[in-house]
């Protein structure tokens, strides 16, 4: 059974305020989106299992111990996804990187899918899926459904902003994948949009509004 864990650094929650605002602008909301990324991944990769090895530095040798266990990859929903990549792949450079695009409807607020590149051995690797906000929950939801079809067992899906709504239904759809969130926001607006939230990640991230 995956959990929520609700991430109450005092570093994410800090970086969290700046980003909410919406008198911060397109460069310093990426970098953000970067960092907390970053932050999150830290806390989302802490039960990787590792194995020991022996390291002879210039004094003696070290017993040290390296990553172990299923390679992974790292699978952002396009298109605002994307902001939380380089910082995680900077932290594990052995990732690959999966891509699905996919778009609300704005009348319906219903998933639709335009994109997918994922990695060839995608079912052998454990797999994050990232996207800044988990509104409806309906994108995520069809991006894991999706990669689940594709022979994945072993998903984490980190969002930095969650409705309730969402989260829900990330709970009933996939009981098995462990969720990720900076933040637990209030509710959802008319328009599907979180409350108070930060408004369209996407265009935040690239400036497209
Ligand atoms: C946003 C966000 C999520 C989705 C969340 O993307 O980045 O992918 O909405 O909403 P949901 O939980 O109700 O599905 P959007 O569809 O605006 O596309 P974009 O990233 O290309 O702007
Ligand atoms: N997508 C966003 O970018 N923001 C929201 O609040 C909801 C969906």
């Amino acid at each position: 059974m995956g959990e929520l864990h609700v991430m109450d650094h005092p570093l994410i929650q800090h970086k969290l305020s700046i980003l909410r605002s919406e008198r911060t602008g397109v460069k310093e909301f990426r970098e953000l989106v970067g960092e907390i990324a970053a932050l999150m991944c830290y806390e989302a990769t802490r039960d990787l299992p590792t194995e020991d090895i022996e390291v002879k530095t210039p004094i003696a040798v070290a017993k040290a111990r390296v990553l172990s266990g299923k390679k992974l990859a790292v699978v952002p929903i396009l298109r605002a996804g994307l902001g939380m990549v380089d910082t995680i792949i900077d932290l594990i450079p052995s990732a690959k990187v999966g891509h699905i695009g996919l778009y609300r409807d704005p009348e319906t607020h219903e998933p639709v899918k335009y994109y997918c590149k994922l990695p060839a051995d995608i079912s052998e690797r454990r797999v994050f899926v990232v996207d800044p906000m988990l509104a409806t929950g309906g994108s995520a939801s069809a991006a894991i459904q999706f990669l689940k079809e594709e022979g994945c067992r072993t998903i984490t899906l980190m969002n930095i902003i969650a409705a309730p709504e969402g989260a829900a239904v990330i709970r009933r759809d996939h009981p098995d994948v462990e969720l990720y969130v900076a933040a637990m926001d209030e509710k959802l607006d008319e328009h599907a949009y979180i409350v108070p939230g930060l408004g369209d990640a996407g265009d935040r991230v690239f400036g497209t509004k």
